[in-house]
């Protein structure tokens, strides 16, 4: 088993909850070692640092800035190495969709949506929800039920999906697309409109309240992004919602921008007024068709739209590199076919407030590279204990790190996790370094873990981290 921080496996081909009460329960009981041993650990070694990643910057200004994420391309590299420097929030692309994870009825497979789930949770990114209730990618095996079947398999879809991310998902949109374009402001037709009426939506944020009390409940839509029939009509839906109390806490205006529907110039008042009925608002899968200065320039105004409005809580774009866009052929993207910051790169990072070239991403040598490891005793036993030591990286994204840990004799190291230890002559002072765990973003944390027996105290002495 990988053993990987804030992760238990779920139930064979079920849909249990990824349970978070063990790891309430096992902090709880490493409290008390942790606070003793905190002087023995690494001070914080900070380094001032104009922020030079997305993601950082984004932070700086309270919000995060997230990217459509595909399993099949987490093998690459470069596409993996962009992800982790410059994102602090991840939405699959397409892995949470209904016909990905219940593709028929009652059977549940995850294992595409946790490759991309576990992935983010592990460099400490968040993870955004997407979709539960939308006429796409539906499988044929619902649009052929009657409508009692049909809520019910509405709602056990909700519940189970919710349940088995509970807790971990920062906002999920619950319902995707539900109304027509054009000017008639009216719902679109769709197995769950036609069948079970306007009600379904509002059955569909109750359901998924009560699944995961602390995800933020979003309606995500597009062509809503300037006042129209249709954003009014979600506006309408929105306010009568929040009359009423039903449960929504944030729309989602995917803006997927092209010539033909550009950015609008109220998009920023279109924002205002959703977050003044009292609900966030997030951009959710941004992309602009284009290129060069004027694709910038269009990228720079989404983005300080999204800053001028105190609830426009974070922006995710559709993707990476342009060559993975779900609309390649619009080069939509922040980065070329070779992962190069393209100049729209530049305008979001100057519109967060970071510094365009401002620094390279890491790696050896760069001088913004920081680290802190801190030690806790995992589990204790008679004669020996488990221990861990705590990873994160400092303002600047890091690509390596490395600690010593000194055990006292006749305490030994059996066995070590999550990190390559190398050893020194008298076998006391071990060197950790990442096994497969050395890539983090600006911020984010990584652990590594290793038995000892011989002794429980004095606790392993745990040195500065150094960074890559
Ligand atoms: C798109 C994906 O990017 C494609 O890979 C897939 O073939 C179709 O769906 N609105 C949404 C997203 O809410 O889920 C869609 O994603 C794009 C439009």
């Amino acid at each position: 088993m990988r053993m990987i921080r804030r992760r238990t496996r779920t139930r064979a081909g079920g849909a249990g909850p990824r349970t978070r009460g063990r790891l309430r329960a096992a902090l709880g009981a490493t409290t008390t070692a942790l606070l003793t041993v905190t002087a023995l650990a690494a001070l914080p070694q900070t380094t001032a640092h104009a922020a030079d990643t997305l993601g950082a910057a984004a932070a700086g200004q309270g919000r995060y800035f997230g990217a459509a994420v595909a399993a099949n391309h987490l093998g690459e590299a470069q596409y993996v190495a962009t992800l982790d420097r410059e994102f602090t929030s991840v939405t699959a692309e397409n892995e949470m969709k209904w016909d990905a994870l219940e593709p028929s009825r009652g059977s549940f497979s995850f294992s595409r949506a946790d490759q991309i789930f576990d992935h983010a949770k592990s460099r400490g990114m968040d993870v955004r929800g997407h979709t539960l209730v939308w006429h796409s990618q539906l499988p044929g095996w619902v649009s052929g039920l009657g409508a009692s079947d049909l809520r019910s398999a509405m709602n056990n879809h909700i519940t189970q999906v919710m349940t088995h991310y509970k807790g971990e998902i920062h906002s999920w949109d619950v319902v995707n697309e539900a109304f027509q374009d054009g000017n008639s402001g009216a719902r679109r037709s769709s197995p769950f409109q036609d069948k079970l009426g306007n009600g379904f939506i509002e059955e569909a944020f109750r359901t998924a309240r009560a699944a995961d009390p602390d995800a933020k409940l979003c309606y995500n839509d597009y062509n809503t992004d300037g006042v129209n029939a249709k954003s009014n009509a979600v506006y309408t839906m929105v306010r009568d919602f929040k009359s009423r109390g039903v449960p929504i806490d944030c729309v989602g205006f995917q803006s997927h921008f092209n010539p033909n529907s550009p950015v609008p110039s109220d998009y920023r008042a279109n924002l205002q007024r959703f977050a003044d009925l009292g609900v966030d608002v997030q951009i959710t899968e941004l992309d602009i068709e284009g290129s060069g200065q004027a694709q910038a320039t269009d990228y720079g105004n989404v983005v300080r739209a999204c800053l001028a409005v105190t609830r426009c809580t974070g922006i995710t774009v559709w993707g990476i590199p342009d060559k993975y866009s779900w609309r390649s052929s619009g080069t939509p993207l922040l980065f070329d076919d070779n992962y190069n910051k393209k100049p729209a790169y530049d305008a979001v990072l100057s519109a967060l407030g970071g510094t365009p070239g401002g620094g390279d991403p890491g790696g050896p040598g760069d001088p913004d590279a920081a680290c802190t490891a801190t030690y806790s005793t995992a589990e204790q036993w008679s004669g020996g204990y488990n221990g861990k030591v705590t990873i994160t990286a400092g303002s600047a994204p890091i690509t390596g790190w490395s600690v010593n840990v000194t055990m006292t004799p006749p305490q030994k190291v059996l066995t070590v996790w999550n990190g390559s230890p190398t050893w020194d002559s008298g076998g006391n002072v071990m060197t950790v370094r990442p096994s497969w765990n050395g890539s983090l973003a600006a911020g984010a944390s990584t652990s590594f873990g290793f038995t000892v027996n011989g002794g429980t105290a004095p606790p392993p002495q745990v040195s500065a981290c150094t960074a890559s």
